[in-house]
């Protein structure tokens, strides 16, 4: 549900050869279904600019690619005010659906108003935010009231399956998925050296979060694509 393999787009994969073996090792782990979430900075890229050139990586990487995963097009939007100067936000969502991957600014504390921008994504137009790597955010880490907050907002939670690898952030992410606060993993895939290793986190995730667990992961992340209700 969150990667930057797009090639050219970001920080994430530079040349489509790059892009293409990232894929097959990531296939040769298991992965079936992956979303391509170039980060869209709207205080500094034009939408319809950052459309244009996502659709020109996502062919171009088309003509190499010949792997097995079901790939979908999606966005990781950082929220800023400017991001509210455009009409339809639905575009940069996973695969056209209603649910977007929104990364919250990591400048602030987390205050009403990064609450109202959020609450206008789903008031005023419609988007469900999925927020990306949530375990990132010290003041999201307090406990689980926070991000319980959230959750009745409307909004999706995304973490990072390789999170499950530290034992200290382990603990926290544990302590949300019994409370039921963590709807989707992603890999955050860049590099080889950021987010290749997808098999070593999913394989902790199942023996301390369990299986029904991840499982349900999954689930979600299938209906987000397809853009059913959660
Ligand atoms: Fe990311």
């Amino acid at each position: 549900m969150h990667t930057h393999i797009l090639p050219q787009m970001d920080d994430g994969a530079d040349a489509d050869d790059i892009s293409v073996m990232l894929l097959d090792n990531l296939e040769s782990q298991g992965v079936t279904h992956l979303a391509l979430t170039s980060h869209y900075y709207s205080h500094r890229d034009d939408l319809n600019h950052f459309l244009a050139r996502r659709n020109a990586a996502y062919k171009q990487l088309m003509l190499s690619y010949d792997g097995n995963i079901k790939l979908y097009l999606g966005s990781e939007v950082y929220l800023t005010e400017e991001l509210f100067n455009n009409e339809n936000l639905f575009p940069l969502c996973y695969n056209k659906s209603r649910y977007m991957l929104t990364e919250l600014p990591y400048d602030s504390e987390f205050n009403e108003n990064t609450i109202g921008l959020l609450n206008r994504l789903i008031e005023d137009y419609s988007v469900m935010p999925v927020l990306a790597h949530v375990e990132r955010y010290s003041f999201l880490m307090k406990g689980v009231d926070n991000i319980n907050a959230l959750v009745r907002m409307g909004c999706i939670v995304q973490v990072n399956v390789n999170s499950f690898c530290d034992f200290f952030v382990r603990r926290k992410l544990l302590a949300l998925a019994q409370n039921k606060l963590i709807h989707v993993i992603g890999t955050d895939t860049h590099s080889f050296v950021k987010g290749s290793d997808y098999i070593t986190g999913y394989n902790i995730a199942v023996k301390k979060a369990g299986a029904e667990f991840v499982n349900k992961c999954f689930e979600n992340s299938l209906k987000i694509l397809e853009n059913k209700q959660i």
